[in-house]
């Protein structure tokens, strides 16, 4: 089966078939990383470039692990080492590390469109590791592999988000993604963190924490990006804390069989309380596994699909 868009950059728009592709070869590849030896040879005839301008430690480490689990080969950039210090511009990087011969570009950049850009003036496939506050697909896709492990579908899940909804490309994703495969979207913040007229993308928009989780499967929580204070946006991290921080006593809003879910990094004690990150409906860490098993298969379906899984 054929993927509609030769590159990642983002779930809006992604079909259903698509994004229900990723995650049907995620669950293929996933029980490679349980075997004794991890690796297997289908993507040694493919180079990857990682190319993170911003700080991560899940989403850069799960890609390399991804590749390594592949065989493919992969170059990881570093632009304090790089000539981009001595201003070389983006597009001259790429073009001089394609000339090279690479095959992937992933990439993480604080602006916006960057992935989208290199799209349209590289030869690679390019992987979008989260831009600026626009998208990161694939959190969303590890995001909604973890929903459906538990509940076996989307279809029909109350999942809310909770935090920064203003500044989350985890957020972006996981609505389209979510709303694509039929799960019902809600967000809550306070006022300054929710996006000027966020309820057309097709969510129900919640002020007030406890009227958002009153019947929620699931609960993702957003870490609260401490910077928002000082650009005053929050009074407080303390009022937040109290406001919407996800906490013991607010869990029995949620249903029954509900779900705990953080893409991290976290703020322990602000948007989460330890005892709720770490308890038994907690999925924090089965998501960060999940992320090595969609990244392989973005990486295994971008590339063509055809390398043999053995
Ligand atoms: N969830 C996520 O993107 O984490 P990192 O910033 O550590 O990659």
């Amino acid at each position: 089966m054929k993927l509609r868009s030769p590159h990642l950059l983002g779930l809006e728009g992604v079909p259903a078939a698509d994004i229900n592709l990723f995650l049907d070869t995620a669950v293929t590849l996933r029980e490679i990383l349980s075997r004794p030896i991890k690796k297997v040879p289908t993507l040694r005839h493919i180079t990857v470039l990682n190319l993170f301008f911003e700080p991560s430690t899940r989403t850069r480490i799960s890609f390399e692990l991804a590749e390594k689990r592949l065989s493919a080969d992969q170059i990881n950039f570093s632009k304090a080492t790089s000539s981009v210090t001595k201003g070389e511009t983006l597009l001259d990087t790429i073009w001089n590390i394609e000339a090279m011969k690479i095959d992937m570009v992933v990439i993480r950049h604080s602006v916006g469109g960057t992935p989208y850009f290199l799209s349209q003036h590289c030869d690679s496939k390019i992987i979008n590791a989260g831009d600026g506050t626009h998208e990161h697909p694939t959190q969303g896709l590890l995001d909604m592999l973890t929903m459906r492990d538990k509940y076996g579908k989307l279809e029909g899940l109350r999942v809310v988000i909770v935090g920064d909804i203003k500044h989350s490309r985890v957020a972006r994703s996981n609505i389209w993604g979510l709303k694509t495969l039929g799960a019902s979207v809600a967000v809550c913040g306070p006022t300054t963190l929710l996006p000027y007229e966020i309820e057309k993308m097709g969510v129900d928009v919640y002020t007030r924490i406890e009227e958002a989780l009153d019947g929620a499967d699931v609960v993702n929580v957003l870490r609260l990006q401490q910077e928002r204070q000082s650009s005053g946006l929050l009074p407080s991290l303390r009022e937040y804390s109290i406001r919407f921080g996800i906490t013991k006593e607010r869990l029995k809003y949620l249903k029954p069989n509900f779900t705990i879910m953080h893409p991290g990094p976290m703020n322990r004690g602000v948007e989460i309380s330890s005892e709720v990150a770490d308890g038994p409906d907690s999925v924090i860490l089965p998501q960060v596994t999940n992320g090595v098993a969609v990244r392989m298969a973005v990486l295994y379906l971008l590339s063509g699909g055809v390398g043999k899984i053995e």
